[in-house]
């Protein structure tokens, strides 16, 4: 198994580069904010215990992600690898699925972690919030509350991993394209190492 964690703040571009990933890698995407906007259209207790927290922006409790995670990784047996994106936001995720990795024996092989300058984040989320439909996108004290709260708490997590010398530090600022080029290399260079 393959599996890297895609890691940035909100509007970096996980989700843009995810789709992309997985096309050419082959890898099954797991994206806790998708799984999370499932449960909310579904309209399952989760899914509106945990719309209330995602419109004030803020992380809904570990517990709960972490649990979804488990239940994806058990139901994809046959995966070759995982992409997460937006998993883990906090050092006790990021413990708790290395541990889960761990009874798989399988690990994390890589951090890609796109880097974005916050004006550009505020300014990717606001114009998506036009057209998106996402609640959490349509008020600028939202987003920026987003993006404190991945400052606050889910910017530590990739010195978690540092101490493992798996980050890799991505410019996520530029076309999709070249963007994708890069993250490409660096796979491609950690997978046939
Ligand atoms: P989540 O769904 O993960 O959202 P997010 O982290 O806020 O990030 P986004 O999905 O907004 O951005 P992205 O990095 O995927 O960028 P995208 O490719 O879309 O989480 C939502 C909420 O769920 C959280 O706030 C929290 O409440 C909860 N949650 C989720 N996971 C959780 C967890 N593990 N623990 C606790 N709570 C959790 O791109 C953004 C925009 O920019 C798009 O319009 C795109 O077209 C554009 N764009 C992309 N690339 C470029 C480029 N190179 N140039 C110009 N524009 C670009
Ligand atoms: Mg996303």
């Amino acid at each position: 198994m393959f599996n890297i964690i895609l890691f940035g703040p909100p509007g970096s571009g996980k989700g843009t580069q995810s789709e992309k990933l997985i096309a050419r890698y082959g890898l099954k995407h797991l994206s806790t904010g998708d799984i999370l906007r499932s449960e909310i259209a579904a309209k399952s207790p989760l899914g509106m215990a945990a719309k209330s927290i995602m419109d004030k922006g803020q992380l809904v409790p570990d517990e709960v992600v972490i649990e979804m995670i488990n239940s994806a990784l058990e139901n994809n047996p046959q995966a070759k690898g995982f992409l997460f994106d937006g998993f883990p936001r906090t050092t006790a995720q990021a413990e708790a699925l290395d541990k889960l990795l761990s009874q798989k024996e399988t690990e994390i092989a890589m951090v890609l972690a796109l880097k974005v300058g916050r004006d550009e984040l505020v300014s990717r989320l606001v114009n998506r919030g036009k057209t998106s439909g996402r609640s959490d996108d349509t008020d600028e004290s939202v987003i920026k509350s987003r993006i404190d709260e991945y400052e606050r708490k889910t910017a530590v997590v990739a010195d978690y991993y540092n101490q493992f010398g798996k980050v890799v530090l991505v410019p996520g600022e530029g076309t999709i394209d070249t963007i994708f080029d890069s993250l490409s290399t660096e796979i491609d260079s950690k997978m046939v190492a």
